[in-house]
């Protein structure tokens, strides 16, 4: 559906009025390497997709506002000075934590709205569509209110509205990547301070092609938590041995060798190894894909799924087995899952001339093997968070 298309489902459910809507989109995201590793203050290398979420926003007069969806069944309608009361555990959860966040922030939302979100990001399978609705939430609203646009802070109340009000306990990733996105680059965050650059994605002869299991994510939230503790329980550990140490992604591979005794289960220090050799990796990788060297990325995006897979284990068998089929096709470089694992997405690099055939065969063996039906996605890099046709 193109945005005049949805201009006109925004028409036929709210109707004509004096007023044009405005229309905003923002990407979903993808991470090409760098896993598990933001809430530990390390780096990562997301990259925004081609598709996302288009939101149509139109102003009213009366206080009210109205969320629907063309894709999901769930339509709310609340009061201005109600924002905060209005919590159903579906997707509206996200655009009203985010207006939640806003009015922390001193930007409330004093007028009502009709809003209409169009998604195309398939739900749940890791591909940051609930990052998506938040961040074009807090674009729009923005906007609308004549406020300043700061894409790292949208990206932050955005995550605060997950971490608050949703009550998903996320790193900043998701929502960075979705709001400061750009065509044909990835990013590199640092997430301790947020210092980042746009790094050039040119794969040349390959493609990127996303996996997605249709595994739905099982437990991701609690296993999440509970990953996030095993990396805390680490840090503190190995605080008795460096005590500045912040966050455990500062430490080299060669000093997470020197101070690793301090580590007392060995659960715990397979997790606490996974961030610091993770971290080393992103480093690398930027390296390998300034040198346009790709057989080294794809190198090293195998060696992550490795690591997700046996030391920080939130892979799964569908996961695998997608991973395990990918390799097997001689144009590929490389692949791994991507996103919190427990299901999703896997995302590999694959030469153009063997996509077809990656598609065909690796669709056809995971079914086999899985029972479940996957589906491919080859795209580019697309945009961050921006409007439509306005400025
Ligand atoms: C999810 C979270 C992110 C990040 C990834 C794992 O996508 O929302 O913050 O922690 O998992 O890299």
């Amino acid at each position: 559906m193109d945005a005049q298309q949805i201009k006109q489902k925004f028409i036929q459910k709210f109707g004509e009025s004096g007023s044009e809507p405005r229309v905003f989109h923002a990407p979903g995201r993808v991470n090409l390497i760098g896993e598990h590793i933001d809430y530990n203050g390390g780096y990562v290398l997301p990259a925004a997709l081609e598709f996302g979420t288009t939101l149509i926003v139109r102003e009213r007069e009366d206080g009210v506002i109205r969320f629907a969806s063309t894709n999901l069944p769930e339509e709310a309608e609340i009061k201005v000075d109600e924002i905060g009361l209005h919590k159903t555990g579906e997707w509206t959860d996200y655009p009203v934590g985010v207006m939640v966040e806003l009015a922390k922030r001193g930007y409330p939302v004093s007028r009502g709205y009709e809003l209409l979100y169009h998604g195309e990001i398939p739900n749940g399978a890791g591909l940051s569509s609930s990052a998506s609705i938040e961040v074009v939430t807090g674009y729009a609203l923005l906007t609308m209110g004549g406020f300043d646009r700061d894409t790292v802070e949208i990206a932050l109340l955005s995550q605060a509205a997950e971490n608050n009000f949703v009550g998903v306990n996320c790193g900043i990733m998701d929502q960075f990547a979705v709001a400061n996105g750009k065509k044909d680059h990835a990013i590199l965050l640092m997430c301790d301070t947020l210092e980042y650059k746009h790094v050039p994605f040119q794969t040349g002869s390959c493609k990127l092609v996303i996996g997605n299991t249709n595994k739905r994510r099982g437990l991701v939230d609690s296993k999440y938590n509970e990953r996030r503790e095993q990396c805390n329980t680490a840090l503190e550990q190995l605080q008795g041995r460096k005590s500045d140490l912040k966050y455990l992604a500062e430490l080299t591979p060669e000093q997470f060798e020197q101070y690793k005794d301090a580590l007392t289960d060995e659960t715990v220090a397979n997790r606490a190894r996974h961030v610091v050799e993770e971290n080393a990796r992103v480093l690398s990788s930027v390296e390998a894909l300034s040198a346009n060297d790709l057989r080294e990325f794809g190198r090293l995006m195998n060696l992550s799924h490795d690591s997700l897979r046996d030391l920080y284990e939130v892979s799964c068998e569908e996961l695998d087995v997608m991973v395990e089929e990918a390799r097997k096709i001689p144009g590929t470089l490389g692949a791994r899952m991507t996103g919190a694992g427990f299901g999703g997405c896997t995302v590999s690099l694959v030469h153009e001339d063997d996509v077809e055939r990656f598609v065909r065969e690796v669709g056809d063996r995971y079914k086999s093997r899985t029972g479940l039906q996957g589906e491919f996605y080859v795209c580019g890099v697309g945009e961050g968070v921006e409007e439509l046709g306005g400025s």
